[in-house]
Formats: structure tokens, sequence, C-alpha cells
């Protein structure tokens, strides 16, 4: 466990302090400040923020005694090789790399995903568009929610996704294939990394298509395309590649039969060794945190104060739910994020089908209706856009929402959002989400601060803060290389993803 820098020791009137807006207006001073106020500054917001992390029980290390696969690992490898594949696809047209691409911070750049059926299924990011002639075109994506990073999945104890379907227990991993959302799944492995893997092939718009397995359940495609990279029973012949070695290898099995070796749940197990390999957090922060006083600006600092705080300190209580290390809670609220986009298919109060009731989607209810697990921050300025339907391309803007959903949805701008977007919905959905927010702050029951008044400088230092958590080696090509698939000597794949952004740059 890290150490906790104490300038001060423990700060005596950590309750009692100076309002932050009183802080600023000393450390921004009238553009006079010499160096001598602006070390005096800086040593009283570290001395602050010390009180505040002991507060907050924070110690800048997220990982905190995981133990994390190495790429390196044959697992690992495998499972790099299977998740840049399209054979994992239908069609041959969409791999889990498509919308969590390591170059693109582990997502896709894009506010709602397109998977299968692209115009170029090699093309990720904004550009990457809908083959007009295909299944289930309306101009606009195909998937109703953002593509969450896979950076960090490790960190996640309690579910993945936006809603939590696949969720731990203490009899193992809950999943959308459980009998029950209090069920667990008995094929769900022993990750949920690897429990989630599970799912993306089986959506039509993500990877299986639309003809493939037509009509039959999630088990028949799992093992057909088990079969495919098998090259055994009803999937042989797809392809040209051999992966038997490869599996041989990271399952040290040099004899097993190839139809128990090249199971699906040993594609997912290699899926979720790769993934969680994934764990980026060396930020500048963490190194604030363990001692280097200069690792992060003033301005990050005052960021972290407003982040930490309770409004009746001057803050503006992001860690009620972005709490400890990682920045979340693993819970679910209901902040009120504009609803645009193809919905999850659920009926809102007129009778149209693109409402998307969050976490109730999972386990019923109205309770948790719009709720949404909150987000991890690490990395943050990197997986936009953000927020669970990609409606903000800009922090500041989600920021200013954030804090006041009542005027941000008054004045969401949607010309902002990318062309095609489907927004015919966006009044009625989101205006429902926002009475469920004024029903829950009037029933006492939202942890969302309300009324809060932030001034533009409390922003750009909300935002210097969320900066700093930001592990810069995520931004080197040269450091992510280790985490791209490439066709080399140990294996040539005829349907791997060759990434590119459509405008010459390739991943
Ligand atoms: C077409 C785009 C697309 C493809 C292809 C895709 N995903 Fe995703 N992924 C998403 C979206 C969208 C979500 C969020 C869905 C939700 O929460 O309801 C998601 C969620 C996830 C999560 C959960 C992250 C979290 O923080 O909860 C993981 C892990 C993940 N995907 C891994 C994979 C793997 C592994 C594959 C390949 C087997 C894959 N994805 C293929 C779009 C995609
Ligand atoms: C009541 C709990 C709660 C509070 C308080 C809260 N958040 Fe959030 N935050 C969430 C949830 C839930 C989401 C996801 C909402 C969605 O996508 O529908 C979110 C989304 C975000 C996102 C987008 C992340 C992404 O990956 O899409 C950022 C950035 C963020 N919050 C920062 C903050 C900051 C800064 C504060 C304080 C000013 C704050 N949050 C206060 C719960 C909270």
């Amino acid at each position: 466990m890290a150490v906790i820098f104490r300038p001060f020791g423990r700060w005596a009137w950590s309750t009692s302090l100076p309002t932050l807006a009183l802080l600023s207006m000393v450390s921004c001073g009238s553009g006079s400040g010499g160096s001598a106020e602006n070390v005096v500054n800086s040593l009283s917001l570290d001395a602050l923020l010390t009180s505040q992390l002991i507060q907050a029980g924070l110690d800048g290390d997220p990982i905190d005694g995981r133990i994390i696969p190495e790429i390196t690992e044959p697992l690992a490898e495998l499972g790099k090789r299977l998740f840049f594949t399209k054979s994992l696809s239908g069609d041959f047209d969409a791999a889990c790399a498509s919308c969590h691409h390591p170059r693109l911070a582990g997502g896709d750049a894009m506010a709602l995903p397109i998977g299968t059926d692209a115009v170029d299924p090699d093309l990720l990011g904004p550009l990457r568009a809908h083959h007009s002639a295909a299944e289930d075109y309306d101009g606009g994506p195909t998937v109703p929610r953002n593509s969450p990073t896979t950076f960090n999945v490790a960190l996640w104890d309690e579910s993945l996704f936006w809603d939590g379907r696949v969720q731990n227990l203490e009899s193992g991993i809950a999943t959308p294939d459980s009998s029950s959302s209090g069920t667990a799944d008995p094929l769900a492995g022993n990750t949920l990394a690897a429990a989630q893997a599970r799912f993306p092939v089986t959506n039509e718009e993500e990877m299986r298509g639309f003809t493939f397995e037509y009509g039959l359940n999630n088990t028949a495609v799992r093992d057909h395309l088990a079969a495919r990279l098998g090259n055994f029973g009803v999937g042989a012949g797809e392809i040209t590649e051999d992966w038997v070695s490869l599996f041989r290898t990271a399952f040290e099995e040099p004899t097993m039969p190839v139809q128990d070796l090249i199971t699906f749940e040993n594609v997912v197990a290699a899926i979720g060794a790769y993934e969680d390999s994934q764990v980026f957090v060396d930020t500048p922060w963490k190194q604030y945190v363990e001692g280097n006083q200069n690792a992060i600006s003033n301005a990050a600092k005052r960021g972290a104060l407003l982040f930490l705080r309770e409004p009746n300190e001057g803050g503006a209580a992001c860690d009620r739910c972005h709490s400890g290390d990682f920045f979340t809670d693993g819970d679910y609220h209901l902040t009120a994020f504009p609803q645009i986009g193809r919905g999850k298919g659920v009926p809102n109060l007129i009778g149209d089908m693109d409402a998307d009731y969050g976490r109730s989607m999972f386990v019923g209810g109205m309770i948790e209706r719009f709720s949404f697990r909150t987000p991890a921050l690490i990395n943050v300025t990197e997986t936009g856009p953000w927020g669970h339907a990609g409606s903000f391309s800009d922090l500041e803007t989600l920021l200013r929402y954030h804090v006041d959903p009542v005027s941000g949805f008054a004045n969401f701008n949607l010309a902002a959002l990318p062309a095609g977007m489907q927004t015919a919905g966006f009044v009625q959905n989101t205006g429902e989400v926002v009475d469920q927010l004024l029903l829950k702050r009037g029933a006492g029951t939202s942890r969302l601060p309300a009324n809060l008044s932030l001034s533009d400088r409390d922003y750009a230092d909300l935002i210097a803060f969320l900066e700093s958590l930001t592990d810069p080696r995520i931004l080197d090509p040269n450091f992510l290389e280790d985490w791209i698939a490439r066709n080399d000597a140990g294996f040539t794949d005829s349907q791997l993803l060759l990434a590119h952004d459509g405008q010459g740059e390739v991943y």
C-alpha cells in the first residue's frame, strides 16, 4: 500500500477551512502573484488536500493488491489475437477491438457505436459509417449505448456494463443468461471480464450479424464460433488459420482433443486475461498522492478539493459517487444525462420504444429506473465522447450539465451531436428522466447535490484535476504496441482487424 504524503501531519482545522472561493481569490491574485505568495498558496493547498485525502481514505493506488495478468503471458497474448479477430463475428466484419481499440483509449471515439455492417469494417472512430443497404439502416449509429473503455476493467469489483448486468454475487457471476438477476450463470467463468465477453458475439448489431445461426440461441452462436476457430463440426472449413497451437500453449494442453480445448469458455478466459492486463493507472495524481507535490498543477489541486469536499465546505461533492482511488462507488445513480440514440427498445410514456431504463433493465422496478453505473474517472479525458449515450463530446459541457441537469436539459445543444444521431426522442425521454430526478430530490433520495453554483474557474479547476487522472503512457503508440495484435512470424490471421481512422492514420 502506498504511503500518504503528509507535509504538515493532520490539518487541524480541516472542518472549518476558509472557503475555496477565498482560496481561489488568494491564489489567482491580481496578476501580481509573486513567487513567495505562490509558494504559500501551493503549500496551503497541499495541506488542505492532504487532510481531505485522509478523510476520503485515498492512497492513490486503485490496484490495491489485485494480481494483474502480464500482457506477455501466453493466455493474454492469445486473448489479444482473439480480441482483434473478425473471426469472432458472424459475418467476419467486427472484432472486439472495433469498439475497444487501445489507440482509442480502449473505446471507439464515437458517441454511439457501429458494429456489424460498417461500410469499411476496419475504419474506426468518428468516420465509421453503417452501410445504407444493410439491415436496420436509419442513417445513424446502431448500438444504443456508448462503448466504455476496456482499460482498467480488472479494477471493477462489482459489475460490468452501464447497468451492471454482469455482476459479482457471492455465489458466482450473474449475467443476462442467468435465470434471474440474483442467480449466478454457471458458464460465466472466473472473472467479470470473461463473463462479459460472452455477450457481444450474440448481439446482432455488435458482432453476430443478422443471419448467423438465425433464430437460434446464444449457445448455438458461441459453439459455432468456437468450432470455427477449431475447424471442427459446424464451423469446419470457415477459416484458414490454425488457432490450435496457440490454444495449446496458452492452456498448457499439448494433447487435449480440439473440441475440448477450443471452447467458448476458453475463448473468453483468454480475452478476459488480455483485457485484465490493460491496467493503466500511473497518473500524475497518483504521484501526487504518493508524495510528489510537483506532480500536478495548483489548478488540479483546487479541482481535487472541489471534487472531494461537500457543498457546505465549498465543494462539489463529486466523490459522493466517484469515490475511492478508482473514482467510482460501483453503484448506480440517476444523473439525468441526455437520452439519445435508438434506446434499449423499452417504451417511454407516449409509447415510443427508444427509452433506456438503465439499471432497472436488469433488476426491474422503479427504484433504479434511469440509473447508470458511476463511471471510473482514470483516463477519462481520453475516453470521450462521454455518458451512457455518448451525448457529450466536451468535458466542460458535460460538467455544467452534470452540476445542473435541469438547465442542462433545457439548454442542451442537439446540433453539437454527430450527424445522423437519432435525437427525435430526446425531449420526451430526457424529460421523463429529469422528472424522475426531481421526484428523487423531493423525496430526498438523490445523491446528486442540488443548487451548486460553480464559477468558470471552478470548472477549469475540475477539468485540470480530471486531466491529472490520465496515465500519460496511454497517449504513446509505442507503449500501447504490446496490446495490439499484429500478424507476425508467430501467427497470421487473415481476419485481423487492421484499424485505421479513414484519414491516413493507421492504428
Ligand atoms: C459494436 C461495438 C462493440 C463491440 C464490437 C464490442 N463491444 Fe464491448 N461494449 C460496447 C458497448 C456499447 C458496451 C456498453 C453496453 C452496455 O453497458 O449496455 C460495451 C461494454 C463492454 C465492456 C464493459 C466495460 C465496463 O466498464 O463495464 C467490456 C469489458 C467489453 N465491452 C468488452 C468487449 C469484448 C471482449 C468484445 C468482443 C467479444 C466487445 N466488447 C465487443 C460496444 C462493443
Ligand atoms: C449522484 C452521483 C454522482 C455525483 C455526485 C457525480 N457524478 Fe459524475 N457521474 C455519475 C454517473 C451515474 C455518471 C454516468 C451517467 C450517465 O452516463 O448516464 C457520471 C458521469 C460522469 C462523467 C462522464 C464519465 C464517462 O466516462 O462518461 C464525468 C467526467 C463525471 N461524472 C464527473 C463528475 C464530477 C467532476 C462530479 C462533481 C462535480 C460528478 N461527476 C458528480 C454519478 C455522479
